[in-house]
This record gives C-alpha cells, structure tokens and sequence, in this order.
C-alpha cells in the first residue's frame, strides 16, 4: 500500500524546515513598506530636522543623547532607532504618531515639549506614515542608553505636562487655505509643522508656551535671539526679496548681506540645504509679502557686489592715533579686522560687518554669541569663537563698537549681559518660582487652567 505523501518522513522534514522561512518571507513582505515610502519618510525626517536633537557626535545616528539646555535645566533627547530595548522598536504606526503630535510616549508618560511636537501637530496622516516607516526600516538599531532627564520638581512630574498639553497644545490638523495658491499653501504647511520655524522665532510666554498671537515676531532661545521673521517691512523681513530669503534659507549666505549662526546655521545645514529646492521656494512665498511673493525670483545676485556695495558707503578712515581710539576698536583692529577688514567690508570672499543685518536687531545678543562661540558653516571656511581670548569687557566693548559703527544702532549690550551669555543664558522665572518652595509653578499652572476652561465655558455660552 502507497502511504499518502503527508506520512512520508523526508516530505515532513522538508515542509518543517521550509515553513516557518516561507512564513517569515510572507510576513516580511508583508511589514516592509516599499522602498519609495521610506525615502519619502526619510525627505519627511530632514524637513523636520531630526538629527538636529536625536543624533550626537560620537553617538550612532539617531541613538539620543542630545543635551538640550532648557531654562529649566538639561532634557536629553531619547533614542529613535528602532532598537527594541533602547529606541522606538516597540513602537506602533498609532504610539509613533502620538509622540510626534500629542507629546505622548509610548509608555502613556507625557514628553516635555523640547520635542516640539507642538508643531509636528501639524504633519499630515501621510508624512507621519512615511517617517515611521523611515524610522522603522531606513534606520540602523543602536542599543546605546542616553543619559536620563532630571527635572527639578514639580517639572518632574510628567504629568503636569497634561495640563500645559490642554493649555498650549493646538492638535488640529493643518488647514489649507482655499483663497491662496497651492504654492503658499506648501510653505504654510512647512512653516508651521515640520520646519518648526517657530519653536525658535516665536516669543515664548511665562509658561514657555509659544505666544500664537505673534508668531513668529522673534524670540530668545535663552543665548542665541531668532529675529522677527514676519512680512513686517521694519521688524521682519518683508523687505527681503525671494531670492534672497530662499539663497539664506539654502545656503547660509544672502545677497543683502544675511550670514547665518549658531542653530539658524546648524538648521540650514542639517535641513533646509538638504530640502527640496521647491519646498523653500514655497516657504518664502509663504513668508513674505504677497506682492514680493508674485514676482519670480529673480536670478542670484552676486553676493560680493553687495558686499563691494556696502563696503564703498564706509570710508576707510585713516588709522587714528592709537591711544584716540575707544577700546571696542582697538580689539576690533586687533582680533577682527584682519578677516573682516578695518573699515568693516569684509575681505576675500568673509562677510562684510557694516551694514550686516545682524546689527539691526532689538538687541546684540548674537554679535556677542557669534564672538563667544565662533561661527562653523560646513561647506565654508569658518570663525573661531573667542570665549578664551577675549573677556567679558572686551566683548561688550568690540560688540558696542561694531553696533554703533558698522550697524548705526544705538542698541547697546553690558557686561553683565555677556557674562550671562557665555554661562548658557539666565536662569527662567519659572525655574525661581519653583524653587521657592510648594511647586508654585504647578499652581500658576491650575489657577490658568481654570481662568482657561472659564474662558472657554463663557465663549460657548455667548
Ligand atoms: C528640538 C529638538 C528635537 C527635535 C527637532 C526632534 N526631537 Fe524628538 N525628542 C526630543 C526630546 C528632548 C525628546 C525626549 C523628551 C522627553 O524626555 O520628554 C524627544 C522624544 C522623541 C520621541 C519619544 C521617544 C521615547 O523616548 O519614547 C520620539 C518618537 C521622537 N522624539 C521622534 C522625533 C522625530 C521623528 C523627529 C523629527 C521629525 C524629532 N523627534 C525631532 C527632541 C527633539
Ligand atoms: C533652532 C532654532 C531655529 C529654527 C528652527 C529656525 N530658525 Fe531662523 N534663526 C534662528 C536664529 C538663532 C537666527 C539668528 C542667526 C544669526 O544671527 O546669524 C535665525 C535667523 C533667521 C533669519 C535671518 C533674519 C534676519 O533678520 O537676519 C531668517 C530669514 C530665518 N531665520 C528664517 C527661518 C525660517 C523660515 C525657519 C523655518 C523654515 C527658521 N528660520 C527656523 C533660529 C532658528
Ligand atoms: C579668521 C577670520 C575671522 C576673524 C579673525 C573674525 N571673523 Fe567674524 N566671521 C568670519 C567668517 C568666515 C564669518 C561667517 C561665516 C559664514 O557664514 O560664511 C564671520 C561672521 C561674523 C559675524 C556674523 C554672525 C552672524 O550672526 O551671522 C559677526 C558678527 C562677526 N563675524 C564678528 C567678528 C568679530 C567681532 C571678530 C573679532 C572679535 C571676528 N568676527 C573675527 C571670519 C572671521
């Protein structure tokens, strides 16, 4: 008698090996989304600049351990490779899109908001699918731990972002709006989500919130000031042409004489000279009036004929006898001048000072950060900080100098101010409420909850 195939003990090996394979091919098709979904999620991971906060040097990409200074003290960004015990392996499509749009971590705890999901509240189902899908399949696992987040009570308490989510949190989607063109629409959309332009250029309340009523009118990140960037001809940059803004935008340099520092420069290079050259086109024409926004760019000036232009208003004064000058000058002459020249037009290619907008601003933080710090673009030669050579005194000084000389401002820093600057920005009210004793902050966060939900009641019932 033939016994049925089934019974035969070689077939049975050979289907026992060959089944949990064919299983697990099956089920990895099924999981791995195509290869355009993931380099859509990875376009989707530099427009929202990522790595700005999740990657460190000398950490595996992705693997956390950022130190992000806050007033409150340092919140360290986590692992998001997808690591089953030190990143986000674990973590569902729905977990990924909770963390990014309500500030919930897997675990149900609460993120603090140095994860600007305020902003990521804006990204599109979409966006959302293809960065998980990016996170969960073009990124390396790493198994590496970052150091762990301590807060000061009552911002320990994690909970108490809940309320501040119900305060402060905006989790409607992005709205297009049908009256403006497909164009400005993109840029809205980039603007206020992934870019999170406002994390740095919005003001920021007593609780830390952004104020939505100015948004994007300039705010201090504690050291470095993100000016206004409204259409505001004055205060913003509504007198830049498009050209212009999107030249800055790519590349650091700008053909009014605009170079970028400190984390605009850090953020062009990680993110907007990696973006899609049409996505910044439409964020300018998002930004800037709508007149200006009509007309095409106009092809790039050459920078160094603004640069001749601005030096040839400043008259290379005769050196003065050495003891008639102020000491902001003589350390200008002595530390500076060499790359940027003596009269201020820069020299060989390095930016000019006079009439350089940073000294436009309401104050001089980011000349005295710029000296402090130095300035590292990545494709460009660069300045070194000068934190050791120079003290206090003398950055005041050499600022105030080039404030009033090459900037024609009468806005002045002191020395108490680069004092504060160079140990990483004052201490938050906030962070002194606290300390005084009973979570006073956490009242402050009640008693406005209430006079919130009161508001609210009073609305509806109009
Ligand atoms: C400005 C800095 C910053 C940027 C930019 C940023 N993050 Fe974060 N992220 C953080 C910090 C800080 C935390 C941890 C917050 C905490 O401990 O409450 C965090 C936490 C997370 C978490 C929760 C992980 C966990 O611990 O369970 C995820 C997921 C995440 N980020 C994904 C992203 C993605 C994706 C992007 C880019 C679209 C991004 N982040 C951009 C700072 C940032
Ligand atoms: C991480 C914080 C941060 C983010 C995010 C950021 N900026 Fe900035 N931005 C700054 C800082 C700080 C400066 C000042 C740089 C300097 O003085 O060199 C600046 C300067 C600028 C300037 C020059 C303004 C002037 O008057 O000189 C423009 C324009 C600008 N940012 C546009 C943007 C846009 C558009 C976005 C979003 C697509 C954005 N920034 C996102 C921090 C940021
Ligand atoms: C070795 C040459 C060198 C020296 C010396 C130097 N700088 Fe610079 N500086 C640069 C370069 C290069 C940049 C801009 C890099 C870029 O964006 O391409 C710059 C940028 C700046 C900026 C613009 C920062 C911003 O917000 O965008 C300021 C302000 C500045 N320097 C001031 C000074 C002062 C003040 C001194 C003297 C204390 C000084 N520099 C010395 C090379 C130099």
């Amino acid at each position: 008698m033939v016994k049925p195939l089934y019974e035969n003990p070689w077939y049975k090996a050979l289907v026992l090996t060959l089944a949990p394979w064919i299983a697990g091919a099956a089920l990895a098709q099924a999981d791995t989304p195509s290869r355009e979904l993931i380099q859509r999620g990875e376009a989707v991971s530099i427009a929202g600049d990522c790595a700005a906060c999740h990657s460190e040097p000398g950490r595996p990409a992705y693997s956390g351990g950022h130190p992000i200074k806050s007033p409150l003290g340092t919140i360290y960004s986590t692992n998001i490779t997808p690591s089953t015990d030190a990143g986000i392996g674990d973590y569902s499509l729905e977990q990924f899109s909770d963390a990014l749009r309500r500030g919930v971590r897997a675990d149900g705890r609460q993120l603090y908001p140095a994860m600007p999901y305020t902003a990521y509240a804006k990204m599109t189902d979409e966006d959302i699918e293809a960065l998980y899908a990016y996170f969960m399949h073009g990124v390396e696992p790493a198994s590496e731990a970052p150091p762990e987040t301590e807060l000061p009570f009552p911002f320990n308490l994690r909970f108490s972002m809940k309320a501040w989510n119900l305060l402060f949190l905006d989790s409607d989607p992005f709205e297009p709006d049908p009256e403006r063109s497909e164009q400005w629409n993109r840029g809205a959309y980039l603007v206020q989500g992934a870019t999170h332009c406002g994390t740095c250029h919005t003001p920021r309340n007593a609780l830390m919130a952004e104020k939505s009523s100015q948004a994007l009118a300039g705010g201090s990140l504690g050291t470095w000031y993100a000016p206004d960037i409204t259409d505001d001809p004055e205060t913003g940059i509504g007198g830049w042409s498009r050209r212009e803004l999107v030249d800055y935008l790519r590349t650091g340099h700008s053909g009014n004489g605009a170079t970028a520092a400190g984390p605009m420069l850090e953020a062009i290079d990680l993110s907007f000279s990696r973006m899609p050259e049409e996505d910044i086109e439409a964020i300018a024409v998002y930004l800037l009036p709508e007149a200006e926004s009509e007309a095409p760019a106009e092809p790039a000036s050459a920078e160094r004929d603004a640069q001749t232009n601005i030096g040839q208003l400043i008259d290379d004064d005769t050196p003065a006898a050495l003891d008639d000058i102020t000491p902001g000058e003589r350390v200008y002459r002595d530390q500076c001048a060499a790359c940027h020249a003596p009269g201020g037009q820069g020299l060989n290619g390095l930016p000019a000072l006079a009439g350089h907008p940073v000294l436009d601003k309401p104050n001089a933080d980011n000349v005295a950060m710029a000296i402090l710090e130095g300035v590292w673009p990545e494709h460009r030669q660069g300045m070194l900080g000068f934190a050791d050579e120079l003290g206090d005194q003398q950055i005041a000084d050499v600022t105030n100098h080039l404030m009033s000389e090459f900037g024609q401002s009468d806005v002045r820093i002191d020395t108490a101010r680069v004092a504060e600057l160079r140990a990483g920005g004052a201490p938050s009210s906030l962070l002194m409420l606290a300390r005084v004793g009973m979570g006073v902050a956490g009242i402050v966060v009640v008693v406005l909850l209430g006079v919130w939900l009161s508001r609210r009641r009073r609305r509806r019932t109009r």
